[in-house]
């Protein structure tokens, strides 16, 4: 089977619809065809300041949405990043032939460290897209399936994989991006053309796949749309309406176009009030299961454990590789 490679950072207490619609329902879809690996980076999320304790118990949440959301640990390999050593040290080798400019251009680091400052940001902000591309690479992934705000880190991981091939011998797997074109931007519901994001700075706009469902309701009646009273998708000048349509397409698996037609000529409020029971429909389990796996956090470690061991292998052979090949004298 290909492999396939994909993670999330535990950098909330809940996932948001976004990382729900455009990375784990297809990671879901995905796992039967694929040798899937998901991790859950909680080596990335340390990349801004994290409270220690509450980066655990933020790990373990994210790996329970894993499950709830349905990818299997006895079929996927489902494990914390940090767990497998194999990802910093090649990190580290992929820095050296990383470019210092080619690095500065991405778009994600260029954005929060603007925000933050220069002072602020960290080395590890910056070299966040070589660990990403260290994850990758480690599994000889074939393909990454992600929202389309990952892209260019992918983009720059085949470029590394390229480039350590061309200057040491065959050694990487070059990877796909995976974008679903329907769903790789979730946009905020009160903010409808930036992206939904974890650290949004209203949490007024960002469904949390973990929230009490009458609060998820409560959000969707509120989202901004527009004042021309139809439900009809046009990304261009009915972005919160769009994003309500992309949404509920998602999460019912229908046609846009069969949605916009079940209510045509009704209302906004209607058309929320669907889609309202609709995430609550689907939310609602995955909460349910969530909570329920979280009351047993010594087993949710144990799984842990278990498919970090899986990881460890496939990663360890392929460093070795690595080692060899840059001129890294073998310890005997
Ligand atoms: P992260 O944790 O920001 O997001 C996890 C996944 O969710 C997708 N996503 C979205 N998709 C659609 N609309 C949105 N509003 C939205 N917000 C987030 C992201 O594109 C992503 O697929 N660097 C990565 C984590 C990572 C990774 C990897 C991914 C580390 N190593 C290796 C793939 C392969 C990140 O921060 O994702």
């Amino acid at each position: 089977k290909p492999r396939l490679y994909s993670g999330m950072q535990p950098s909330a207490d809940s996932l948001q619809a976004g990382n729900y619609i455009g990375a784990l329902l297809q990671w879901r879809d995905l796992q039967g065809s694929y040798d899937a690996f998901f991790s859950v980076v909680d080596l990335h999320a340390i990349t801004v300041p994290q409270d220690p304790s509450e980066l655990r118990e933020k790990t373990r949440r994210t790996a329970a949405q894993y499950i709830a959301a349905g990818i299997e640990p006895s079929q996927s390999t489902l494990y914390v990043q940090s767990h497998v050593r194999a990802h910093a040290e090649l990190a580290w080798i992929l820095s050296t032939i990383t470019g210092f400019g080619e690095a500065g251009r991405m778009t994600q680091f260029k954005d929060k460290s603007s925000r933050f400052g220069a002072d602020a940001t960290s080395v590890g902000l910056f070299t966040y897209p070589v660990l990403m591309a260290a994850d990758i690479l480690l599994y000889q992934t074939d393909v990454v399936p992600v929202g389309d705000d990952q892209k260019q880190h992918v983009e720059l991981t085949r470029d590394l994989a390229e480039r350590f091939n061309a200057r040491f011998g065959e050694t990487f797997v070059v990877p796909k991006p995976v974008i679903q074109k329907e769903t790789a931007r979730i946009y905020d519901l009160q903010n409808p053309t930036s992206k939904m994001s974890k650290s949004a700075e209203s949490d007024a706009g960002v469904l949390w796949l973990l929230d009490d469902p009458a609060k998820s309701a409560k959000k969707i009646m509120r989202a901004v749309t527009d004042n021309e009273g139809s439900v009809r998708y046009d990304r261009e000048n009915k972005p919160g309406v769009s994003n309500l349509l992309t949404i509920y397409a998602a999460l019912t698996g229908r046609q846009v176009g069969a949605i916009e037609d079940e209510y045509a000529g009704r209302g906004y409020g209607d058309f929320k009030k669907g889609l309202a029971e609709v995430v609550v429909d689907v939310f609602g389990p995955v909460r349910e299961r969530a909570n329920e796996l979280l009351t047993d956090p010594a087993e949710l470690d144990r799984i842990l454990a278990a498919n970090a061991a899986r990881a460890d292998e496939v990663a360890d052979r392929t460093l070795a590789d690595v080692y060899d090949r840059v001129g890294l004298l073998r310890r005997v």
